[in-house]
C-alpha cells in the first residue's frame, strides 16, 4: 500500500472544494438549545441555530449544492479563558458531530478564535485589564501570548476531534499556525489541512458579525492584533509567514474594501487563497435591496464576479445559501 502523505491529502481536499461549482462557503452561528432559530437583525435571512435546525438547514443547503460549511458558536456562558470553546461538549463541537453524522459529503470548518466565549470578548487572554479611558494597547502589554497558544490550539484539537474537516484559525495571534499544525500533527490529524485567516484587517465591516456572534470586545479594539487597513505590505507579510507556519490556504477578509490586496496576495503566492465576503458587506446589500434600492440578485452576483476576478478561489458568504437557491431556480 503506499502511504499518501498528510500534505497531498490536505492539498486534494481543497482543490476539490475549489473544483465545486462557485466554491462558496456558507457560514453559520450556532446556539445552545432546541428549536432556536433567532434572527440577527443586522443581517437579514441569518439566524443563530441550535444544532437540531442547523442539521436541517445545512442538508437543505447542501441539497442545493453547497460544497462547505463554517461554523461559529455561541456558547451558553462565557468567562476570562473562554472555556467554551475547547470544551468536548461545547457548541461548535457538537454542531460538528451531528453535522458529519447527519449531512453526508458536506465539508465542515470550524472557525478558532477565543472572542466568542471570553467574557471581555477579545480574541486571546488579557493580561492586563486596561483603563476605562484608555482603548489602544500594544499587543504585547495586552494578550498573553502564550495561554492563548495552548488554549487556542486545544481548540483546534477538538474541534478537529469531533470530525472537523478543516480548521480555521482567526485570532490573528503570533504563531497559531504552527502551533496548531503542530498539535494536529502530533495527534493523527496531518491530513487535516489549516485555512489561515492571514490578513485579517481591523474592520468596522465585522459590526454585524459581532451581534451575530455576541462578541463585541467589552472594552479596547481588536487593533493591536488585526491589520491597519491602510497598507498592504504587512498584509503580504501576514501572509508570507502564515505559510511558512504551514497555512494550507489562507484568507484575506474583509473582500470589497481589500480587493487589491486580493490581487496582491494572487500573484505573489501559489497557495489556494480563500476571500471573506464579511457581515458588513452583506448587511449593505440586504439593506439596499430591501429599500428597493438595488436588484439583490444582481448586485451579489457582480460583487461575487469581482472577489473571485481578483484573485480568490474560494468566497466565504452569507449569500452563499441564496446564490444557490438562484442557481437552481435557473435565474
Ligand atoms: C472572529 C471572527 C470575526 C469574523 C470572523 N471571525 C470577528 C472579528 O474579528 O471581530 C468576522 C466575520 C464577519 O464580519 O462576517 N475573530
Amino acid at each position: 500500500m503506499t502511504k499518501v502523505s498528510g500534505r497531498s491529502q490536505r492539498k486534494e481536499i481543497l482543490q476539490k472544494l475549489m473544483r465545486k461549482d462557485g466554491s462558496l462557503v456558507m457560514p453559520y452561528f450556532v446556539v445552545e438549545g432546541k428549536r432556536r432559530k433567532n434572527p440577527v437583525a443586522s443581517m437579514p435571512g441569518v439566524f443563530q441555530l441550535s444544532v437540531d435546525i442547523l442539521v436541517k438547514e445545512v442538508a437543505r443547503a447542501r441539497g442545493l449544492g453547497i460544497p462547505a460549511v463554517i461554523l461559529f458558536g455561541i456558547p451558553a456562558r462565557k468567562d476570562l479563558l473562554g472555556s467554551g470553546a475547547y470544551d468536548n461538549d461545547g457548541i461548535v463541537q457538537k454542531a460538528v458531530r451531528e453535522l458529519k453524522k447527519k449531512v453526508k459529503g458536506i465539508l465542515v470548518i470550524t472557525d478558532v478564535c477565543l472572542c466568542e466565549y471570553t467574557s471581555h470578548g477579545h480574541c486571546g487572554i488579557v493580561k492586563k485589564f486596561p483603563e476605562a479611558s484608555q482603548s489602544k494597547h500594544a499587543f504585547t502589554d495586552f494578550i498573553d501570548l502564550k495561554p492563548t497558544l495552548d488554549l487556542l490550539t486545544r481548540t483546534a484539537l477538538s474541534h478537529t476531534e469531533a470530525g472537523a474537516d478543516m480548521v480555521a484559525p482567526s485570532a490573528m495571534m503570533h504563531g497559531q499556525v504552527k502551533a496548531i499544525r503542530s498539535i494536529l500533527d502530533r495527534n493523527g490529524f496531518k491530513h487535516i489541512p489549516i485555512m489561515g485567516y492571514s490578513a485579517k484587517f481591523a474592520s468596522v465591516f465585522y459590526g454585524p458579525f459581532r451581534d451575530a456572534a455576541e462578541s463585541a470586545p467589552r472594552f479596547g479594539d481588536r487593533s493591536s492584533y488585526q491589520l491597519n487597513p491602510s497598507g498592504v505590505d504587512r498584509a503580504l507579510a501576514e501572509v508570507a509567514s502564515d505559510i511558512k507556519e504551514g497555512a494550507d490556504i489562507v484568507m484575506v477578509k474583509p473582500a470589497l474594501a481589500y480587493l487589491d490586496v486580493i490581487r496582491a496576495v494572487k500573484a505573489k503566492f501559489r497557495v489556494p487563497l480563500a476571500a471573506y465576503n464579511v457581515s458588513g458587506e452583506y448587511a449593505m446589500v440586504k439593506a439596499a435591496s430591501r429599500a428597493g434600492w438595488v436588484d439583490e440578485k444582481k448586485i451579489v452576483s457582480e460583487i461575487l464576479t469581482g472577489i473571485k476576478r481578483a484573485g480568490a478561489d474560494i468566497v466565504i458568504t452569507y449569500h452563499a445559501r441564496d446564490v444557490a437557491r438562484w442557481k437552481k431556480k435557473g435565474g
